[in-house]
């Protein structure tokens, strides 16, 4: 597929993981990248090398650094046509008034400060601007991590009321919300991840980053024109099936 042949695109939290998986999709379908991420050199040793990709230091907590990368973006490849809210705040603390406002930082406002700066631009893309935000299901059930949980709830509901804002601009809003992706904040934990996969996941497995990218790269596509303001699960079936019931039952 060739869906992004033209585009030009900024994803947050680039260097690994999911991001780095979201930029090699769609790299793969004819983007040029911009791969905005806090740890520069993570980044470069993924992608410095690689044609067609900018790498970018950004902090999305610090909003001149945010402002900064985006503009960064505009000057580089003239355009920028899908904006991938995908940074967050990992592995914090959150038992002070301090500890939650970090969080909401990165991981709510990170996403509210790089769609204010991308608007402008994602607007004169001429009908091809695109905003994805990475969720989560912890936004819909307990899994633990309040604070978290609650940033990621904010992020849905932004994606709902950014949608509403930037539609009359031509610009559609959406959320992947994922469930366990082995990424290396699982890294240390391989036999919880191989519970999961066998006692919790429908499907049988834990997700990939790869399993996100794919859904990303839908809805940021044309293929997704019609499609605003929603959110596409990407869990294996973790909202939808209570294995716990049915394994009460005896039917998983
Ligand atoms: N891995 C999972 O199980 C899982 C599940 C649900 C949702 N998610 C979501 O997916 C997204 C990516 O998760 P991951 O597991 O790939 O994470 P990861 O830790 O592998 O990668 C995160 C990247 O974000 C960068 N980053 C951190 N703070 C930043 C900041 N302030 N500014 C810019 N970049 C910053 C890091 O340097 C890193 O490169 C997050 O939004 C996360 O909440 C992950």
């Amino acid at each position: 597929m060739d869906r992004f042949q033209g585009y030009s695109a900024f994803v947050t939290g680039g260097a690994q993981g999911i991001g780095a998986a979201v930029v090699r999709r769609l790299l793969g379908e004819g983007a040029r990248i911009v791969v905005a991420d806090v740890d520069e050199g993570a980044a470069h040793k993924a992608f410095g090398d690689v044609s067609g990709v900018r790498v970018v230091r950004c902090d999305v907590g610090d909003a001149d650094s945010v402002a900064a990368a985006v503009a960064y973006a505009g000057e580089e490849f003239g355009r920028l046509d899908v904006l991938v809210n995908n940074a967050f705040a990992p592995d914090r603390a959150e038992d002070t008034d301090d500890e939650w406002r970090e969080q909401f930082d990165v991981t709510l406002l990170g996403a509210v400060r790089c769609a204010r700066a991308a608007m402008p631009l994602l607007a004169a893309a001429g009908g091809r601007g695109a905003i994805v935000n990475i969720g989560s299901v912890n936004a819909e059930a307990y899994f633990g991590n309040h604070a978290y949980s609650a940033a990621k709830a904010g992020l849905a509901s932004f994606t709902r009321t950014l949608a509403g804002e930037a539609a009359p601009l031509g610009v559609r809003v959406n959320q992947v919300t994922p469930g366990t992706i082995a990424t290396r904040g699982w890294e240390s934990r391989p036999e919880q991840l191989a519970a999961l996969a066998e006692r919790v996941y429908p499907l049988g497995r834990v997700g990939k980053p790869e399993d996100v990218a794919a859904a990303v790269a839908f809805l940021a596509s044309g293929d997704a024109a019609w499609v605003t303001g929603t959110t596409l699960r990407v869990d294996g079936g973790l909202l939808a099936v209570n294995t716990h019931f049915s394994e009460v039952l005896g039917e998983f």
